[in-house]
């Protein structure tokens, strides 16, 4: 017997405060203009300071469970994709799991930052075609307003990120039609760690010396992210657009096949970038960054929830995904939906 996954079920979750770029305007020294010519984004949400990462995350779990018909009692692994954890440990997957209320399935925390959700499907998608699965949850949540420098200094970095969840049920499907079956096709996972501090949070970290954190540490800053934001824009557009074409071949489909493209949400003009490079018209591209700003391992599940939902993507159409991220990482799905 041939098993294959199919997404059954889609959810997401942002927190209900909206912050425009008129907000952050009086917090950090910068401009509507500023942001939306260079980034695309509107606004973002962020919590406020009761609600974390794995509470995010329940409520697009609890849908995407709804939404595939199942019961949470169904669910057998839950694969948990975020850089911004409850807690530095345990994962927030196990946190996930109490509040859903599923105890003694597998649960299993990856990192991977923007790629994440990617390499969380790909690994569902592995352990359902090995017959040992049947219905993974597959999560990407992250709050990232708690760990943004929001003064002035950190405007650079604190200005693209938001808060948010999503998930999907990947479940267990006999093979029939490989053309023509709602099911996931390829994904490809890559990284190359030499770039690992173009985009990173230095602290905590055992690398930093005798102290994992310090207050010197703290007053420098190190416990915000610190990026090199040319050269993630280099990076992203040629790996995301190498990775669509190599995928696309490999699953027999040309680019022109493909119905929507649900790219990462970093910066609008890296997806206008990756679509001027392989000829995408930009109507095929779900783009959700300018209400979200980027939700990093959040961002695919969110958007593939608000495309299902705006009617843009529907049962049946070839779904092409790629995103970019800290690391370096970079990642690829193709998918019926
Ligand atoms: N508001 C106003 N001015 C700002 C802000 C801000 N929020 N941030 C920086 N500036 C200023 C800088 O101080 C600088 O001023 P100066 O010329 O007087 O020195 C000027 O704007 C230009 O700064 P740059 O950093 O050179 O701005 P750049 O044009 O490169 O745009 C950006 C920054 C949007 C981050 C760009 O580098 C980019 O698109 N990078 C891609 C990376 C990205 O989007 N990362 C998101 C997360 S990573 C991921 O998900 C893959």
């Amino acid at each position: 017997m041939k098993y294959r996954s199919e997404i059954t079920g889609t959810g997401s979750f942002v927190p209900p405060r909206i912050y425009t770029n008129f907000d952050l305007e009086k917090m950090m020294d910068t401009t509507d203009e500023w942001i939306q010519q260079r980034t695309g984004i509107e606004q973002r949400h962020w919590v406020d300071e009761g609600t974390t990462t794995s509470d995010l995350a329940l409520v697009a779990s609890i849908e995407a469970i709804k939404n595939a018909g199942l019961d949470k009692s169904d669910i057998d692994m839950i694969i948990f994709a975020t850089l911004s954890p409850d807690h530095e440990f345990p994962g927030t997957g196990c946190f996930l799991q109490a509040k859903l209320g599923i105890p003694e399935i597998a649960v299993l925390d990856i990192r991977q930052q923007c790629t994440g959700f990617i390499y969380g499907l790909s690994i569902a998608d592995k352990f359902i075609q090995s017959g040992s699965h049947k219905n993974i949850l597959v999560v990407g949540a992250e709050v990232h307003s708690k760990g943004l420098d929001r003064t002035p200094n950190g405007r650079n970095v604190a200005v693209l990120f938001g808060d948010g969840a999503g998930a999907v049920v990947c479940s267990r499907k006999e093979l029939i039609d490989p053309k023509k079956d709602s099911r996931i096709i390829s994904t490809h996972l890559y990284a190359d760690g030499n770039f690992a501090k173009e985009l990173w949070i230095p602290a905590p970290g055992n690398a930093m010396g005798a102290e994992r954190v310090n207050h010197a540490m703290l007053n420098e800053g190190l416990q915000y992210p610190q990026m090199n934001g040319k050269s993630v824009f280099v990076h992203a557009t040629k790996r995301m657009a190498e990775c669509l074409v190599h995928s696309c071949k490999e699953a027999g489909f040309e680019l022109s096949d493909i119905d929507v493209f649900l790219f990462h949400q970093a910066n609008l003009r890296i997806n206008s970038k990756v679509a001027e490079i392989l000829s995408i018209p930009e109507e095929k591209v779900f783009n959700t960054i300018q209400n979200y700003g980027n939700t990093t391992a959040a961002t695919i599940p969110l958007g593939m929830n608000d495309a299902l939902k705006a009617g843009v993507l529907k049962k049946g159409m070839l779904v092409a995904s790629a995103a970019f991220g800290s690391g370096f990482t970079w990642a690829s799905a193709i998918w019926r939906q």
